[in-house]
């Protein structure tokens, strides 16, 4: 596991997130680095592989609209893309859009995607979950925030 490279690198900035847990405001992947951001990532991928679909799959009323031609899920806080796609896969007539607002997320998103074969119904864009209206996906059938809570932009 990747766990030690996520949060040894980030030791400097612990200061700064404590300080931010107390008054409020994210530290970004920017302030965490890259360790941080890709252990993130690859601690959270073998969740999203094995258990999402089944867990949505659970749902009938959910699995009802997203089986569905032409379903819109968007994916906020997507990170490299391991929920989205895993999204695309579990429903195949979907089009998934993954947003983050961190943009080295988002192309590693685009890589993992392409390689997962599913770049074409699996597109990314470095926004904001609030501005999903902006291009377009303000009609998703389903909104997915996955563990995007505790960080922000900083
Ligand atoms: C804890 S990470 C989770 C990433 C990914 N979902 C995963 O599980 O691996 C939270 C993600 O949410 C993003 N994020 C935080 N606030 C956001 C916002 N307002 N809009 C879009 N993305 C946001 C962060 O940049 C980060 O990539």
């Amino acid at each position: 596991m990747r766990c030690h490279r996520c949060w040894l690198p980030s030791a400097p900035s612990w200061t700064g997130c404590w300080r931010r847990y107390r008054n409020g405001g994210g530290v970004s992947w920017a302030e965490l680095g890259d360790n941080a951001r890709d252990s993130q990532a690859a601690l959270n991928r073998p969740w999203f592989e094995s258990a999402l679909a089944p867990a949505l799959h659970r749902w009938p009323e959910v699995e009802a609209v997203l089986a569905n031609e032409g379903a819109r899920i968007a994916d906020v806080g997507c990170g490299a893309g391991w929920s989205t796609i895993a999204l695309a896969r579990a429903y195949p007539s979907a089009a998934v859009i993954g947003v983050d607002v961190d943009a080295p997320s988002i192309q590693a998103a685009n890589a993992n995607a392409e390689v997962a074969g599913v770049a074409d119904r699996a597109t990314f864009r470095v926004a904001q979950g609030q501005s999903l209206s902006e291009f377009g996906a303000v009609r998703c059938c389903l909104r997915v925030r996955v563990r995007s809570r505790h960080a922000a932009p900083g």
